[in-house]
């Protein structure tokens, strides 16, 4: 760029003699329409994108760095490919035709197009992609549709935005496949619904490769300019090409004119005198002035190729002479990921076998759409590998990361390894192992350096990868550690709190690491659960746990530093400081005792949904909960359980056996509880006269009551019918309405069938939405084996046979 500004450049204009005559009327034309998709996505780039038209440099550079790319792969093994052209580079030129209109024509001497591809390539798009990219193009805003036209393969289509007509004249690399490669033409126009193709009238003029022609339209006239096109270049190119850029210019200079300085000795004269006496040189001055200043100088035009990203690659400087601008513009060039990364880090090493190497490491500003939903989309495809600067290949295999760490972007670039080497052979070698673990060093180093220095952006990374480093620490055992202290949780005291932190707050004689879980569900809500009532007002910290992963953390964990993770739904809570033990338990007898005719009578109402009624140490203001056994399922578990594909309609024993492990308790300290205590003990015993009216009064309160605490403390009541006539008839008596007194049910009736099909109910639409049919919650399948609630084994007793608390 700064050679750039010293020179002198106006609109260039230089002879058209190679480029593409418009006139080719003499050569047979084939006319091909674009495929329907092609016309409608075309339409759409160009709409979208019109207030943002300098991407088409962008995108024509990058097909182009792509061609060379290939080519070179190519070349490794069919080292005739190079034929035609030794020397790969990407060259640009804007001149003015005879008739006034500007040009752009960008060149590339990669691997090129057959007729057949050029069609193909061109005229026609995998259909695959075209519905993903109109869904993805609709629901984002033009910057978004920006970024997605490259990754979708369309960035050719963008030409149509500055330009009226497009060239695209390319010859194929000589290959034994195409023997003898013939140079043709497409030609397409911005509102025309087909294109022609024909052979290029020069012949077989670019040796090899592509050229794009835009013939530019009349509101476009900025990108005529050789400074405009530098700068964007710059700006947007300078990192997406390892092969050279070169941008045409032309310059004015002024040098002397040879035949008159060979007429007039006037220069030789005025050197030789320059050294002597200033009288003489004056005298000599006056008499030659005249003459010098007379048209010994004329004007030429200078032709110039300037290199336009003439800088080493940023991963070979040194990091102190790179700016944040720079790694953010390699980073959008390199990955197409137009949002700036939230970090990176830059450093070199030695692979522990002899190769050296060096790395960037980027962390994206968000997860692929697809992290959590499509686990085949996951695997890592920005590790992009070099050797000497070339790059060999971004396929690294499934699993060249674990998927905790595969959404990161890395750059390596190793000195040692062989420029020919396939990634097959790579897998063979060490080199790839040793990367491997170097880089999850690196990774985790980097994250834990953020954590340790920069909290603000720490709560940036918190938020898009905090389920991430859960998963990493349930999957990657070796790194563990290291990625529980990543993690953090929103607690009924903090919004954020590490289990460390959470350990430092624990209180004297606590022994538990207390939670609360309930996929879906916010911290606010989960703060006022009836579950952490009492654990709330003493002062305990709970995490509140609202994501499905959660779950699967804890049960994973189970333990973090000796201490026991608690499901605060569950039976075995314990405070940790009952002054003594002994005296807790006598009172509870003593409480029991005295309940005694409630729980029993409970009991047998409640039998259909739990096991037993107890008296509760977990309740403040509420008069019961309904809380999972030690073996059971809480509310959240059965949710999974029964949203998970493999549990859907199944009733396993083991499932039900499960989900019947539920203890009803309740608050001793309640006034309703209380008073339902003093009904049932005013109820006739067993040997006297049944009291039929009051003591169905009493099933139904207990019956309400028992499915209002199955429902908040989050499961589904049996039969919320039944449930809801019942409320409806205590509604009643609470407003002294007669009980029996019937409801107007005269209704209109449904219109006489309608036998007709309308025939525009056409539901193909559905298909167009991407991920209509994944189930409701994802568990990563790398996740499934390793859950382990998923299945308790029990005897013929329904004991289980490994009581998950045997650590
Ligand atoms: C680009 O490469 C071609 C052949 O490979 C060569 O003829 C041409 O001079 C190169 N362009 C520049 C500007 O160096
Ligand atoms: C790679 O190149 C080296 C030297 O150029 C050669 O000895 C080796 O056989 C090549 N390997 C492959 C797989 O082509
Ligand atoms: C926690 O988050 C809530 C809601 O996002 C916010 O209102 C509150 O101020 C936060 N508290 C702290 C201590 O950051």
């Amino acid at each position: 760029m700064r050679i750039f500004r010293s020179l002198l450049l106006g609109l260039a204009a230089i002879a058209t003699g190679s480029a593409l005559a418009q006139d080719t009327s003499e050569v047979p034309k084939e006319k091909h329409d674009y495929q329907s998709d092609v016309a409608r996505l075309r339409k759409i780039v160009i709409n979208s994108l019109y207030s943002n038209r300098d991407v088409f440099l962008r995108e024509l550079i990058s097909n182009a760095n792509d061609a060379l790319e290939k080519l070179r792969l190519t070349a490794l093994k069919e080292p005739e490919v190079l034929t035609g052209a030794e020397e790969l580079n990407i060259t640009i030129q804007a001149f003015k035709d005879d008739d006034g209109h500007g040009r752009i024509v960008i060149r590339d001497t990669g691997i090129g197009m057959t007729p057949e591809e050029l069609t193909k390539n061109l005229g026609t798009l995998a259909k695959s992609g075209t519905s993903e990219f109109l869904a993805r193009a609709e629901s984002t805003d033009t910057t978004g549709t920006g970024n997605l036209i490259g990754a979708f393969g369309l960035g050719f289509y963008s030409s149509f935005l500055v330009a009226d007509r497009v060239y695209v004249s390319s010859l194929a690399a000589k290959s034994s496949q195409t023997p003898e490669p013939a140079q043709y033409i497409f030609s397409s126009s911005a509102d025309e619904s087909s294109f022609e193709t024909y052979p290029d009238p020069r012949g077989n003029t670019l040796g090899r490769g592509t050229e794009i022609t835009l013939i530019l339209r009349d509101d476009a006239l900025e990108y005529f300019d050789t400074h405009k096109i530098a700068d964007l270049v710059n700006k947007h190119s300078s990192f997406s090409s390892q092969f050279p850029i070169y941008l045409f210019t032309q310059r004015t200079e002024h040098v002397p004119d040879e035949e008159t300085v060979e007429e007039s000795p006037a220069e030789e004269t005025l050197e030789k005198e320059v050294d002597e006496d200033e009288a003489v040189v004056e005298d000599v001055d006056e008499a030659e002035e005249t003459e010098i200043k007379e048209p010994k100088m004329k004007e030429v035009v200078v032709d110039e190729w300037i290199h336009l990203n003439s800088q080493p690659p940023i991963w070979v400087r040194d990091p102190k002479t790179v700016t944040d601008e720079e790694y953010e513009l390699f980073y959008q060039a390199t990955f197409k990921d137009y949002e700036k990364p939230l970090a990176w880090h830059h450093f070199s090493g030695d692979t522990g076998s002899g190769t050296s190497f060096r790395a960037i490491i980027y962390i994206p500003s968000k997860l692929d759409d697809a992290y959590w939903t499509n686990p085949l989309a996951t695997s890592s495809k920005d590790l992009r590998l070099m050797v000497k600067r070339t790059f060999i290949t971004s396929d690294l295999g499934e699993d060249a990361l674990p998927k905790w760490a595969n959404w990161v972007k890395v750059v390596v670039d190793a000195e040692d390894l062989p420029l020919n080497v396939s990634r097959e052979q790579l897998q063979s070698t060490k080199f790839l192992k040793q990367i491997r673990q170097i880089l999850l060093k690196h990774i985790l180093q980097m994250l834990t350096r953020i954590m340790e220095e920069d909290s603000e952006k720490f709560e940036e990374v918190q938020k898009v990868y905090g389920n991430v480093f859960k998963l990493g620490a349930v999957e990657d055992k070796r790194n563990r550690d290291k990625m529980v202290a990543l993690v953090r949780f929103h607690t009924n005291q903090r919004n954020s709190t590490s289990l460390d932190e959470y350990l430092a707050n624990k209180k004297k004689g606590q022994n538990q690491i207390f939670y609360l879980a309930d996929m879906g569900k916010t911290p606010e809500f989960l703060a006022n659960s009836v579950f952490i009532e009492k654990l709330d007002a003493r002062g305990y910290e709970v995490l509140l746990l609202g994501d499905p992963l959660d779950e699967i953390f804890v049960q994973n964990m189970r333990v973090w530093k000796k201490v026991q993770f608690q499901d605060v739904a569950k039976a075995g809570l314990k405070f940790g400081d009952e002054a003594d033990p002994e005296e807790e338990k006598q009172e509870l007898e003593v409480l029991t005792e005295k309940f005694r005719p409630l729980l029993d009578w409970l009991k047998g109402q409640a039998e259909e949904v739990v096991r037993d009624v107890v008296i509760s140490n977990r309740l403040v203001t509420s008069s019961c909960a309904v809380v999972a056994d030690m073996f059971g399922y809480t509310a959240n578990i059965e949710r999974m359980m029964s949203s998970a594909p493999a549990n859907q309609g199944s009733k396993s024993p083991m499932h039900e056996f499960a989900k019947k492990q539920k203890l009803l308790e309740i608050n001793p300290k309640s006034p309703l509880i209380q008073g339902l205590l003093r009904r049932v003990e005013q109820l006739p015993a067993e040997d006297e006269e049944p009291d039929v009216e009051a003591e169905n009064e009493l099933k139904e309160v207990a019956s309400v009551l028992i499915d209002g605490a199955l429902v908040r403390s989050g499961f589904s009541v049996q039969d919320s019918n039944e449930f809801f006539i019942r409320t409806d008839r205590i509604l009643r008596r609470s407003l002294g309405v007669s009980e029996t007194a019937p409801t107007d049910t005269t209704v209109k009736p449904a219109p006489p069938v309608d036998p007709e099909i309308k025939a525009e109910d056409d539901f193909s639409f559905l298909d167009d939405i991407p991920g209509g049919d994944q189930p409701g919650v994802y568990i990563p399948e790398s996740l499934r084996d390793q859950v382990s609630w998923e299945v308790e084994e029990i005897d013929e007793e329904g004991n289980p046979v490994h009581p998950r608390d045997e650590l």
